[in-house]
């Protein structure tokens, strides 16, 4: 509350604001049309499609429901036409985000999608009509990055492949890297350990008074819904 009263009287015009206006990020909004959009896919038709293979003997690997309603909400959310994701195995979460690009009528935008297990039909659950902007990339993330072979600057990154610390981590730090101002960094898993917490704290710069520096803070928002978090880049 102390440092509540101290941001106030900061304000020039702190007699007509109000102090969640004061404290709101510039995309406060999302919240409210992400949570929509996914409460729509809830109740789709397409829902039904997919909620047959979580109950299947691939079930266990597969990104939940829930946090695919919540990716295909950010999805539209972002509008992305350069996504990367890593972990695309059977392709529950590229199907989500593949109906998000055809929901917003985003027809050139491309899903990269990386899965290193050679015996995994990768992105076999993608419905036939969202295949064709869906990019299937055999081998490990580690290679590919190497070999500078995915596209760069990119819209929006999904981590979901390895979720040990180390490599989330490090997943974290190369895409951030590619990722353009207003660029959206999701991983998926994010309670298996702190490695996206801490990601998100070294985005955060606090004042002497320990409140966010809003300039010198390179995130626009971050937010965790589920076990999906997600942080909105800008650039320093
Ligand atoms: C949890 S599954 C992904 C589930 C998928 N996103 C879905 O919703 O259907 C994790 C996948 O990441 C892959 N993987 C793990 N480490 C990887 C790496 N270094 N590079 C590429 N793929 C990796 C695994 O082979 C596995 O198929």
């Amino acid at each position: 509350m102390r440092v509540l009263t101290k941001i106030l009287r900061r304000q020039p015009n702190r007699e007509k604001a109000k102090p969640n206006e004061l404290l709101a990020a510039p995309t406060y909004n999302m919240w409210g049309r992400v949570s929509d959009f996914a409460a729509e896919i809830q109740k789709s038709e397409f829902m039904v499609g997919m909620s047959q293979y979580f109950e299947g003997p691939d079930g266990h690997g597969l990104m939940g429901a829930l946090d695919c309603a919540t990716l295909y909400g950010l999805t539209r959310w972002q509008r992305p036409a350069v996504v990367v994701e890593t972990g695309g195995y059977l392709g529950m979460s590229s199907a989500f985000i593949l109906k998000a690009l055809a929901d917003e009528s985003l027809a050139q935008a491309k899903l990269y999608s990386l899965e290193m297990n050679p015996d995994c039909d990768h992105g076999a659950m993608i419905p036939n009509e969202l295949r064709s902007q869906f990019v299937p990339l055999k081998g490990r993330v580690e290679d590919f990055l190497k070999r500078d072979e995915l596209p760069s600057p990119i819209d929006m990154f999904l981590h979901d492949s390895s979720h040990r610390y180390r490599h989330m981590l490090w997943e974290f730090r190369q895409f951030w890297a590619r990722l353009r101002d207003g660029g959206l960094l999701v991983s998926h898993d994010v309670h298996f350990n702190a490695a996206f917490a801490g990601f998100v704290a070294k985005t955060h710069a606090r004042d002497k008074n320990g409140v966010m520096d809003v300039e010198r803070t390179t995130h626009h928002d971050w937010g965790r819904w589920g076990y999906i978090g997600f942080v909105i880049k800008k650039s320093s």
